[in-house]
């Protein structure tokens, strides 16, 4: 059994959950940025990781997982967003990555709060999507993801390699 940790992280709060989802992996394993990802179809499970841009993921998120959740592969998504996980539009976030995995299987999914950092705050402050505008104002994820949302991480990663394995 061979598994992929890959990732997209612009300021660090995916590529933590990606390294706590690593850690907990004990077959064969490689993590790295979905930019160096060739194929996944070489591996028999593949944890996918990205921030929420925009309500969803975003352009080049969209692409990877077009080109490479196909064929019934086996995948796993993790997730990061400003808001708080009981945020009522989360739910909503969530679905359109679901919705960006046209063929693949998806055998485990998980999401979590990241903070959103000064730069990022900057950049979605003059974002066309008002609602993103809104997401900008967010106070309450500061020091995000903590340890108890990393430890939820790890748990996610061992139960779903116990089912697939
Ligand atoms: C352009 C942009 C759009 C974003 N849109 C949302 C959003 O719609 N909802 C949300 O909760 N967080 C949003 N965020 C915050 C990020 O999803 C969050 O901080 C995430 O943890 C960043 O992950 P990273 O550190 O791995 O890049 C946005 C951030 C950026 C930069």
């Amino acid at each position: 059994m061979k598994v992929l940790v890959a990732y997209m992280s612009q300021t660090g709060n995916t590529k933590k959950v990606a390294e706590a989802i690593y850690d907990e992996i004990t077959c064969e394993k490689e993590i790295k940025p979905i930019k160096e990802v060739q194929d996944i179809g070489a591996y028999d499970l593949s944890f996918l990781g990205f921030p929420t841009h925009g309500s969803g993921p975003d352009k080049k998120a969209r692409e990877f997982l077009g080109r490479h959740c196909k064929d019934g592969r086996k995948v796993a998504l993790f997730v990061t967003h400003g808001a708080a996980e009981h945020v009522p539009d989360v739910p909503e976030w969530m679905a359109n990555f679901r919705g960006a995995v046209a063929g693949a299987n998806i055998v485990g999914f998980f999401d979590c709060q990241g903070e959103i950092s000064k730069g990022a705050k900057f950049v979605m402050r003059i974002h066309p999507d008002e609602k993103v505008r809104g997401w900008a104002k967010v106070e309450t994820s500061k020091g995000q993801p903590d340890e108890a949302r990393l430890e939820k991480a790890r748990a996610f990663a061992r139960d779903t390699l116990n089912r697939i394995v």
